[in-house]
């Protein structure tokens, strides 16, 4: 007779969007007429640039054609696209990566997901709070953690590092030390980020303690400000204890077409193992390399014309996230992030706690936005809104707020 995984019945299960896709559809079963304007979901709404499309296009022909047809990719990628990041994403900033190093995927979650696998089971993980849910719920189903508490909302065994208007959203390092710190930077949920120096200080107490940082920068495109780092390798020593995780999803509109990678630099060791080793192993086992198709789109947004296109689709996001934090601000509220992020994250009015929040922007002005507890206990009286809708939604929505009172 089979047994199952029981880690999995740590986990309370989807709660946040499920939640909200239920109050939306009662609340559209109740008032039809009204026009719902969504600001929750982290997903992009405007189409592939030029570029991106001619890309596919020839590739699709390429694959109709016996000369040029491919099979299989190389599991770990194309050399022409792990060449182009190395060179543009990584050495054009300073940083010592090589392709070799670089491990294209079908995006950063998986990645994000995956990762955890090539770490032993007793390991400690520490996460920022709020926090994207991928890390610690694949720590949990691998066993890395205990049992899921409903009072605090928090896994016990997990270091939580709570990011509040308190602290500025910096973590602080932990009372005890962990062997795997994630950090999102620029930050999902929160929109805040870490200066180089800050993210200096982590990538140095991570080679103090022999510590692995596994840094998602998912929303690198968004970083507008000078002393934020487009990559942990513009640290000093990441090179010892930095894995990092990269999107096609946000900076180019992939999140339908699906490309991202990971950056696992030979230097990272645990004896005389390296951690590149194992997770080359672990991808050339278990993934079989991203279609040819879409790593030509993405080889896309390394020419001079795709850079351009998808820096403009950033710059129409980063417009909405101006337009709603300047928005928000006007009407009263206090709002952090939607500087270098798309997401703005505002600290609820009065006493009303996450959920409150929720309900009264859906039926005061049928706004759909993201409480802030659903990404952990310490997002409790925040809200996040994205800027990734249209601009003309991302207006009404704001004109809709400030008319509430
Ligand atoms: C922090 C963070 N990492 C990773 C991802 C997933 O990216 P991808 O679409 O490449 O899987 C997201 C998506 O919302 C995210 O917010």
């Amino acid at each position: 007779m089979f047994s199952i995984n029981e880690n999995f019945l740590k986990l309370p299960g989807s709660y946040l969007f499920s939640e909200i896709a239920a109050r939306v559809s009662a609340y559209r079963k109740a008032y039809p007429d009204k026009e719902i304007i969504r600001l929750g979901i982290g997903d992009v709404t405007q189409p592939l640039a030029p570029e991106i499309i001619k890309e596919l296009h020839a590739a699709v022909d390429e694959m109709g054609n016996s000369k040029t047809f491919r099979g299989y990719a190389p599991d770990l990628g194309y050399a022409f696209l792990r060449g182009a990041i190395a060179d543009q994403d990584y050495r054009q900033r300073g940083c010592d990566i090589s392709a070799e190093e670089i491990f294209i995927s079908d995006g950063a979650k998986c990645d994000s997901g995956n990762i955890q696998e090539i770490f032993g089971t007793d390991n400690i993980i520490a996460v920022c709070d709020p926090v994207y849910p991928v890390y610690v719920d694949t720590n949990v189903m691998a066993g890395r953690t205990g049992d899921y508490d409903p009072e605090s909302g928090t896994f016990s065994g997990v270091i939580y590092m709570p990011c509040t208007k308190e602290n500025g959203f910096v973590p602080e390092f932990p009372d005890r030390d962990p062997d795997i710190i994630y950090l999102c930077v620029p930050n999902n949920p929160t929109g805040t980020t870490l200066t180089i120096d800050q993210i200096q200080k982590w990538v140095d107490y991570a080679n103090e303690i022999g510590a692995v940082i596994i840094y998602d920068a998912a929303y690198e495109a968004y970083i507008t400000e000078d002393d934020v780092p487009h990559t942990i390798y513009q640290c000093r020593g990441a090179r010892n204890c930095a894995i990092e995780l990269r999107s096609f999803s946000k900076n180019a509109g992939f999140t339908g077409l699906r490309l991202g990678f990971t950056v696992v630099p030979k230097d990272i060791k645990a004896g005389e193992t390296s951690l590149h080793s194992l997770w080359a192993r672990r991808h050339g086992t278990k993934y079989n390399g991203a279609p040819y198709i879409v790593q030509r789109a993405g080889l896309a947004c390394y020419t001079p014309e795709g850079r351009t296109q998808i820096r403009e689709q950033v710059a129409y996001y980063m417009r909405n996230a101006g337009i709603i934090k300047e928005g928000l601000k006007g009407a009263g509220y206090e709002v952090f992030g939607g500087v270098n992020a798309p997401y703005i994250w505002l600290k609820t009015p009065g006493k009303m706690n996450s959920w409150e929040f929720f309900d009264y922007l859906l039926h005061k002005a049928n706004i759909v936005g993201t409480p802030g507890s659903g990404f952990g206990p310490s997002g409790e009286g925040y809200f996040r809104l994205t800027a990734f809708g249209t601009f003309e939604n991302t207006c009404k929505a704001m004109d809709r707020i400030r008319t509430l009172g």
